[in-house]
């Protein structure tokens, strides 16, 4: 299929948690999940894992058009997205969990019932109108006790100028804040919660409360590093609260909404951007003449140039890429060292976000743990299949281990393979019950199988 956006995953680790906490919460035998707003199915494949699990279902509402004027409408005009999509979830067994409806958000909740989900997600038109609108004809979708909650929302209104945030309500996404969100979230309701930018609210006794979702070790933070608004010659340029903050270069992974990270005497702030211009001495722009890192996400840097964004892994060092010609980024390209995301004309936030889903697929040429402890085994996604290893082995590098040892494992019932996570599973079902059968535990057999290089 040609399909480049790449298997995607919302930002981080955290926002997974978060998400996966939430659907914990309101996930019972049977239950019945919204989510609005799909597009490659990131987000689609955590709450439809949890539903599945409770034997329950994920109905996902998107016209899979992106929205407009934003760079994922620019993608959706040239590739099958839902296509992608369709496939993503078989490709993670979820076809039977996941049910699509194709269409827009407000004809869709028309013809779904008062009460009949324990959870809705929203993450569809980022524009104040959007999201109101999904609010409203959402939360009377949500039964007693269930969830209500979205992506994309950068903290309170109080967290704000009110000013700015109304400047920028209609617009997707206006100086490193989806205004539209952060207002129409704090308009609806009094009590919410927000973390890493996910907000949250539980219905009880007919009234919305902070969903308050318990998210254990990770430490509770309202947001998630912004995306930069801008650059100069000197400075990556942010915005968090009611501050910008010029950084300097150096400073790639300066996070404003950290109090350490606001304390670098090189960090100035204002609460404008032209005042911030005006301490600095300098227009704010996207500069394409030159290269400039941006920031940094897993393995790679983000660079600002011609009008994209690039992520160059780290492993290629101080690489020159405005000295490269086309053949050469193409090589990069083809060996997952390099990823462009943007049209040409004006990279921006959608442009940032594809390219980290890139990143994503790339590292999906790493191994990516999968589930942990499915019957004593855990499934990692590498080279696009899917590996059980039994936890007994230990840790190792899966990139070690050769076509010899991975036989001696699959002999020893302590790894199988298979072409998606469903299948991956039920080879692992399948070893559990040999071992049952034989008076053994599931994946556990002598020590013999291992070898030196698992421990790496
Ligand atoms: C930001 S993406 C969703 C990302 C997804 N939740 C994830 O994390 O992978 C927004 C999606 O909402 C859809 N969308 C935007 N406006 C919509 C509308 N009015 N009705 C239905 N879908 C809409 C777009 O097609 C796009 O797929």
């Amino acid at each position: 299929m040609d399909v480049d956006i790449g298997e995607k995953q919302i930002q981080g680790v955290e926002q997974k948690v978060v998400l996966e906490a939430l659907a914990s919460m309101a996930a019972r035998p049977g239950c019945l999940f919204l989510e609005v707003g799909s597009w490659c199915g990131d987000t689609s494949a955590i709450l439809a894992r949890i539903a599945r699990e409770r034997g329950g279902h994920l109905v996902c509402v998107d016209w899979w058009k992106g929205s407009p004027g934003t760079g994922l409408a620019e993608i959706a005009k040239k590739k099958d997205v839902y296509a992608y999509f369709w496939n993503r979830m078989k490709e993670e067994g979820l076809e039977d969990t996941v049910m699509p409806l194709r269409g827009q958000s407000k004809h869709a909740a028309r013809i779904l019932k008062e009460g009949l989900f324990d959870l809705v997600f929203i993450d569809a038109d980022h524009t104040y109108a959007g999201v109101s609108s999904d609010i409203n004809v959402c939360a009377p979708l949500v039964r007693n006790g269930g969830v209500l909650c979205g992506h994309d929302c950068e903290g309170r209104v109080s967290d704000y100028d009110l000013d700015f945030l109304l400047s920028g309500k209609e617009k997707n996404f206006h100086e490193s804040v989806h205004c539209g969100v952060v207002l129409a979230v704090g308009e609806k309701f009094k009590d919410y919660s927000v973390n890493y930018n996910i907000w949250s609210v539980r219905k009880g006794g007919g009234r919305w409360k902070a969903a308050a979702p318990r998210l254990g070790k990770l430490k509770d933070k309202r947001q998630l590093p912004p995306i930069p608004i801008g650059l100069t010659s000197r400075h990556i340029v942010m915005r968090c609260g009611k501050f910008v903050y010029a950084a300097p270069r150096r400073l790639v992974e300066f996070d404003p909404s950290e109090e350490a990270g606001r304390i670098d005497p090189g960090v100035v702030k204002a609460a404008t951007v032209a005042e911030l211009e005006a301490i600095i001495g300098q227009k704010v722009e996207y500069s394409d003449a030159r290269p400039v890192l941006s920031g940094q996400y897993r393995d790679f840097n983000f660079l600002r140039f011609n009008g994209r964004y690039w992520a160059m892994s780290k492993t290629l060092g101080n690489v020159d890429l405005a000295a490269l010609d086309p053949a050469a980024v193409k090589e990069l390209e083809e060996k997952g060292l390099c990823a462009a995301a943007g049209a040409g004309a004006e990279a921006e936030a959608e442009d940032w976000n594809e390219l980290k889903r890139l990143v994503d697929e790339l590292m999906h040429l790493c191994p990516v743990m999968r589930e942990e402890g499915y019957r004593g085994f855990n499934i990692v996604a590498y080279k696009k299949m899917f590996y059980a290893f039994s936890q007994e082995l230990g840790p190792f590098d899966i990139k070690t281990v050769d076509e010899a040892a991975l036989a001696v494992f699959t002999l020893r019932q302590r790894c199988a393979v298979a072409a998606t996570h469903e299948d991956a599973r039920r080879l692992v079902d399948d070893i559990a019950s040999l071992c049952a059968e034989s008076g053994q535990k599931g994946g556990k057999n002598d020590d013999s199988g291992k070898t030196d290089h698992m421990n790496g």
